[in-house]
């Protein structure tokens, strides 16, 4: 039987943080066994707002090395850069003729980027869906591993596709994003302000890369209170925060025991003690990044292997993205 396919990128703009890798990476490592899985740096999308490439190649090269230090196996899935396949490119232009402004300019992240860099309202950023849809189109994918702040970027992936087929005929599947269980995942910053990303507050995001003393430290700075009024409350977003983090990492009996001591807790009579669950999960924290960060360290510094990875994760995108051109062309009439 011919497996699913699963497409999924990560901009190259910064150090990879534990948002990336519970909504998006654990995923990937989860999926390479059973689906057709094709996974990328995604280098076009990161000049839509980082024009200065100083750093880009050293970025690139640490999401390769860290995606696989995360456990993906670059013989078992297309492990790739974006540039590398010029097809996308191509299929891009195709999807913007297909949409529109306004919709473009109703996009939540576009208007975030807007007011992040007025002095850049490039046109690469207005389309930034669409060179999105064209990269999960182009391995004609239909589960797409991402977080909740992918969403939109999904649903219109998916009305590009179904404008194309209603257009030329039915030849591309619909993608849809997707997380084991039922709901995307969104790790908040430990500050309580928002996601955690890769450009916001450095303090309250623990990346991959971070030293064991960093990790420890801003975990224990992340923000907590005074504990539950009454027994059995509803978490505040920070506190469920933490408890989601401490479900990743530490054991079922840990997170049980924080959990009773929460649900037990009232104004008066405060059983969860919000440092110790701290101090529990910056060590448990410490023992899952650990290996992860001198994995990758080790494969960034060998640079014959990223590059020997890099072109044969390119050779295995360019297969399917150019028999998906093929079929596109067709369909639009563009075979002479
Ligand atoms: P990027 O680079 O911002 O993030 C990569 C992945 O990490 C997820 N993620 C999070 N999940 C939960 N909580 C968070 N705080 C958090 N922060 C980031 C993102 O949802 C994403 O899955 N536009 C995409 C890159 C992209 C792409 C694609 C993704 C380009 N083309 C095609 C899927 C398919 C982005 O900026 O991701």
């Amino acid at each position: 039987m011919q497996k699913e396919v699963v497409v999924s990128g990560i901009r190259p703009t910064g150090f990879l943080h534990l948002g990336n890798y519970f909504g998006a990476m654990r995923n990937y490592v989860r999926m390479q066994n059973d689906y057709d899985c094709y996974f990328f740096v995604a280098n076009w999308h990161s000049l839509t707002t980082h024009p200065d490439t100083k750093e880009l190649k050293n970025s690139v090269h640490r999401v390769i090395a860290e995606n696989i230090a995360c456990g993906l196996d670059p013989e078992k899935v297309a492990l790739y850069v974006q540039s590398d396949v010029p097809e996308i490119a191509e299929l891009y232009l195709y999807l913007n003729m297909l949409s529109y402004k306004g919709e473009l300019e109703k996009t939540a992240t576009f208007k975030d980027k807007v007011r992040l860099q007025p002095e850049n309202v490039n046109a690469g950023l207005l389309t930034y869906p669409v060179l999105m849809a064209a990269d999960v189109i182009i391995q004609r994918a239909v589960k797409v591993p991402v977080g909740k702040d992918q969403e939109q970027h999904l649903e219109m992936a998916r009305n590009f596709a179904e404008r194309f087929n209603h257009r030329y005929g039915e030849v591309l599947p619909l993608p849809y994003a997707f997380n084991y269980g039922d709901e995307l995942i969104k790790i908040m910053s430990l500050d309580g302000n928002g996601k955690m990303s890769k450009s916001e507050n450095q303090l309250a995001t623990i990346f991959l890369a971070d030293d064991n003393d960093s990790i420890r430290k801003k975990i224990m700075k992340a923000k907590t209170d005074g504990g539950p009024a009454e027994p059995n409350s509803t978490k505040p977003d920070y506190i469920q925060n933490l408890f989601t983090l401490m479900k990743q990492v530490s054991t079922t009996d840990t997170l049980q025991k924080f959990e009773a001591d929460f649900n037990a807790s009232s104004t008066g009579n405060c059983i969860i003690r919000y440092g110790d669950m701290k101090k529990q999960l910056a060590e448990d924290m410490v023992q899952f990044i650990d290996p992860i960060r001198e994995k990758a360290a080790d494969i960034q510094n060998n640079q014959e292997l990223l590059h020997k990875l890099i072109k044969m994760g390119a050779e295995k995108a360019r297969m399917r993205a150019s028999e998906t051109l093929k079929i596109v062309r067709e369909a639009i009439g563009l075979n002479y």
